[in-house]
């Protein structure tokens, strides 16, 4: 037998060393070095091409066959996947422990156990946990094979006899082990190998592979994300544990768009689709409190309504507490700079929150506007108007950009009864040669309000407009 001897790989530049150090030599980083499989694993080099086989060239030209697709019967599901399951493709679901995933799955492999042939194999939990989970969800009848198994060599073998399945779930990729090597599982390297045998197997047979991931602390998969390049979509299960909403979100995506969400409700049945997100975010809004505005967002194709909260109050600390959540916390500095600086704000000494209802977190630039129309109206205690969507990027200089979409904010806007809409000021007065001619605008009765600056936004809250001019804006609160 070989000698097996260890190797630790930077997993930025690729240097390989014998021992473990946490900065790597050749490149400078550090924490990027890990143990990999030991080199004899691994296909032996090209040595100067003799006995390679000449590889058949096609033309790029040729028609391509989109790949078919089985829908999963979830609605919210086959979106995020781009519009059902491809066959023989790897789709890895990562998430916090305890947010859904198993019971996504679960919900999942048993609708499709109607038309397919699906297989559940689970290795955190006794085949009997898994059946009362089902029992729970009313799915017990569904002809859905389960295993409780860790071994990827019995795993891949099963895989291999027979007639395939069409789809089959590892629940998780981090308790699956490859005899073929010492590493405890969880390790890098034994998620690595297991998912690339896993993933073989299913390219092969042709079968869709679900791999379950737990995110560790740092957010990222165990494994740090090295499976994340290995398959072909990437979705992670978000959610806050405290709310009952779960956000499906793809990241990658090789047969469909990314960015896209779909929206669940964790209930005593298991997960339940949402089909009007907008309608769900806005559900406990209270009308005409300061502080709250509603953004008209984009996730993915669909529009999406959600409100932002602020609160902004006089701090008795010497460096005033800056809090977000559901939104970059760079980001809300900036604001607070720019209205600052471009509109006189003097929020210095106050404390500030920020809040995205609902547990959504939003990434989109476009909700700049929105987070500063909450952070003035919570600041001079007037409410922004109930009936009011608002959405516009904002530059460093205070002014107000133009966002994409504008015409599918708008119509969510007006689908939900919004009155009115403060939008980004577009080009269509310039009227110059190359100018965008004049957007059409959504037919309804929104009422469009142009915000070109910072300043505009401040002097739709009277409080804050004449207490600037008052000069006395020092304490907030307004009243
Ligand atoms: P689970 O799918 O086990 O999470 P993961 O696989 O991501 O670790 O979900 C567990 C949580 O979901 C648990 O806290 C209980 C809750 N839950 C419900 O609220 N309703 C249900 O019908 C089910 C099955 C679970
Ligand atoms: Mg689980």
């Amino acid at each position: 037998m070989a000698k097996v001897t260890k190797s630790f790989v930077c997993q930025n530049c690729g240097a390989a060393t014998s021992k473990w150090a946490g900065k790597c030599e050749s490149c400078g980083e550090w924490n990027t070095i890990v143990e990999e499989a030991p080199r004899e694993n691994l296909p032996k080099g090209v040595s100067g091409g003799k006995g390679g086989r000449k590889i058949e060239f096609v033309d790029l030209r040729g028609v391509a066959a989109l790949p078919p697709r089985r829908t999963t019967h979830i609605g919210e599901l086959d979106r995020v996947c781009g519009g059902g399951l491809v066959e023989g493709s790897a789709i890895l679901v990562g998430g916090d422990p305890g947010i859904g995933k198993s019971t996504l799955l679960l919900q999942a492999t048993a609708l499709l156990g109607k038309d397919a042939a699906c297989v559940y194999i689970t290795g955190e939990e006794a085949v009997d946990q898994v059946r009362l989970r089902a029992k729970r969800l009313g799915m017990e009848t569904s002809p859905v094979q389960l295993a409780a198994a860790t071994n990827v060599r019995d795993i891949v073998a099963s895989m291999e006899a027979g007639h395939p399945p069409d789809v089959v779930v590892i629940d998780s990729i981090q308790t699956m082990y490859s005899d073929s090597i010492d590493s405890a599982p969880g390790t890098v390297t034994q998620v690595r190998t297991c998912a690339h045998e896993l993933i073989r197997v299913a390219k092969k047979r042709g079968f869709t592979l679900f791999l379950v991931g737990h995110v560790t602390k740092e957010g990222t998969l165990a494994g740090p994300r090295v499976l994340e390049h290995m398959v072909d979509t990437v979705l992670y299960f978000e959610g806050d544990r405290g709310h009952q909403f779960r956000i499906l979100r793809a990241v990658k995506n090789r047969f469909g768009p990314t960015d896209e969400i779909g929206v669940f409700e964790m209930t005593d049945a298991g997960l339940k689709e949402v089909l009007n997100p907008s309608a769900l975010f806005l559900a406990e809004r209270r009308g005409n409190v300061s502080g709250s505005c509603v953004f008209a967002g984009i996730e993915g194709t669909r529009p999406v309504l959600v409100e932002i909260q602020a609160l902004v109050a006089p701090s008795s600390l010497g460096t005033p507490r800056r809090a977000a959540v559901g939104w970059d916390m760079a980001r809300l500095n900036m604001i607070l700079a720019v209205l600052e600086a471009r509109a006189g704000l003097a929020f210095g000494g106050h404390d500030i929150y920020l809040n995205v209802a609902g547990g959504l977190r939003i990434q989109e630039p476009a909700a700049d506007l929105a987070v500063a129309a909450a952070l003035v109206s919570a600041f001079s205690g007037d409410p922004v108007p109930a009936d009011t969507v608002v959405f516009g990027e904002i530059g460093l200089s205070g002014e107000i950009r133009a966002v994409a979409q504008r015409d599918l904010r708008l119509k969510e806007a007006t689908k939900l009864g919004f009155q009115q809409a403060w939008v980004p000021r577009t080009a269509r007065k310039a009227g110059a040669k190359g100018a965008d001619k004049k957007p059409e605008e959504p037919k309804g009765t929104i009422a469009l309000k142009d915000m070109g600056h910072v300043q505009d936004v401040v002097s739709q809250f009277s409080n804050a407009a004449s207490a600037i001019q008052d000069g006395a804006f020092r304490r907030g609160g307004g009243h």
